[in-house]
């Protein structure tokens, strides 16, 4: 077959979740949806928030001319003014609508940045354990990814970046609250990451930027506070999403945000917008632009996922399995009692429950496990994660 080796050699480096789903589905076949407990993916089952609704049905009884046309790459100016005066209020800061360029959902942005300032050969910085598309992502546009595994409590280590921090870095990705493991960074380490990021700026003559996806950032339980990146470094860049907000995965509708005082900014966003355009997503979805730019600061329920959070975090603390609290996002990434954690998560099938292995996400000795279903699923998993503590001794 044609397909390039490249791409064939990406397919079976990172398909694990994408592995877990279609077993999933074999497994339902074969045993009944309700008897297999799936917490593998990160597709919310929680529906949009009621505004949503709203918005889509005002908007489809009276719909104006013109409206499903072709608009500006960046988006239509009163939705990047919306997103532009909600980030003003998050931050502190000063956003304008020239700031912000609305993207196919945190996936097109993080996409749409990487093309904008990667040359052949650029290295990006990614912390283990990481989203796996972030690798797949910067090979796109020419970049090598320089991996290196997160310190304590699974937060980034000043010691292991400065390591990997050379003359070839460009970007620097950083994800709170993350995926897989739902720390959320506090704002002593961003003030750290972007000082060395300046203290190596100066050391190697360049220029390094922060890109930070911020795809969960309203996910955020125990009433922590969400830092904000943009006050420590000028050269950074937000992205984010409402796949998770406002459950609209589906939809593909985010944003990019530049730091309103980065040198150069109209050079940057000028290449936001054009490469939104070449790499063909042209512009996010008109409807969605259109319903999104009302609900700027609208969230789902929050205490919802915190409840989940709980039942599925209790549960598996009560059986003995360990693992970091998670304090946002909707996964839990529990250390496994065994050395491999693809061999543990083919056992957990046998009982019927799904989950990804460590190894999906550069970190072997873990798997995650999603709250973003039902809590019969999570509850009817409970069976399967206690048979296999007892198994090997956790309880
Ligand atoms: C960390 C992270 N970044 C980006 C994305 C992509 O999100 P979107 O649906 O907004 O493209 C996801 C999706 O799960 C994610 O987990």
């Amino acid at each position: 077959m044609g397909m390039s080796s490249q791409v064939r050699e990406n397919m079976l480096r990172g398909s694990w979740v994408r592995r877990m789903f279609e077993e999933g589905i074999l497994l339902k076949e074969r045993h009944g949806d309700g008897n297999v407990f799936d917490l593998s993916l990160g597709n919310p089952v929680m529906e949009p928030p009621a505004g949503f609704r709203r918005e889509l049905e005002k908007i489809v009884g009276q719909p104006q001319p013109g409206m499903h046309r072709y608009m500006s790459n960046a988006g239509y100016e009163e939705t990047r003014a919306a997103v532009a005066a909600q980030l003003s209020r998050d931050t502190g800061l000063d956003f304008t609508a020239g700031d912000i360029v609305m993207t196919c959902g945190a996936a097109g942005g993080l996409n749409v940045v990487l093309k904008t300032i990667l040359d052949p050969g650029d290295e990006v910085i990614v912390v283990a354990p990481y989203f796996v598309e972030f690798l797949n992502y910067i090979e796109n546009h020419g970049g090598v990814a320089r991996v290196v595994q997160a310190g304590g409590n699974f937060l980034p280590s000043l010691d292991k970046l400065e390591a990997v921090l050379g003359p070839k870095t460009k970007a620097v990705i950083l994800n709170s609250p993350n995926n897989p493991t739902g720390v959320v960074y506090d704002d002593d380490l961003l003030h750290g990451m972007a000082g060395l990021v300046q203290r190596k700026e100066r050391e190697y003559g360049t220029q390094v930027y922060l890109l930070s996806d911020e795809a969960y950032c309203r996910l955020i339980y125990d009433g922590l506070e969400f830092p904000v990146l943009l006050r420590h470094h000028l050269r950074s860049f937000i992205v984010r999403s409402h796949s998770k907000d406002l459950a609209l995965p589906g939809e593909r509708i985010g944003f990019v945000a530049v730091h309103p005082n980065c040198d150069d900014k109209q050079d940057v966003v000028d290449g936001l917008v054009f490469c939104n355009r070449i790499l063909g997503f042209v512009n996010a979805p008109a409807l969605m632009q259109n319903i999104v730019g009302h609900l700027q600061g609208v969230t789902v329920s929050i205490a919802d996922y915190e409840r989940r959070r709980d039942l599925l975090y209790n549960g598996l603390v009560g059986m003995g399995y360990s693992m970091v609290k998670p304090g946002g996002a909707f996964y839990v990434f529990p250390k496994i009692p065994i050395d491999d954690d693809v061999a543990f998560v083919r056992e957990l099938q046998e009982h019927l429950v799904l989950v990804v292995p460590g190894s999906g996400f550069g970190t072997p000795g873990y798997f995650r496990a999603s709250f973003c279903v039902d809590d019969s699923t999570i509850e009817g998993s409970f069976d399967g994660f206690r048979k296999i503590a007892q198994k090997y001794g956790l309880c």
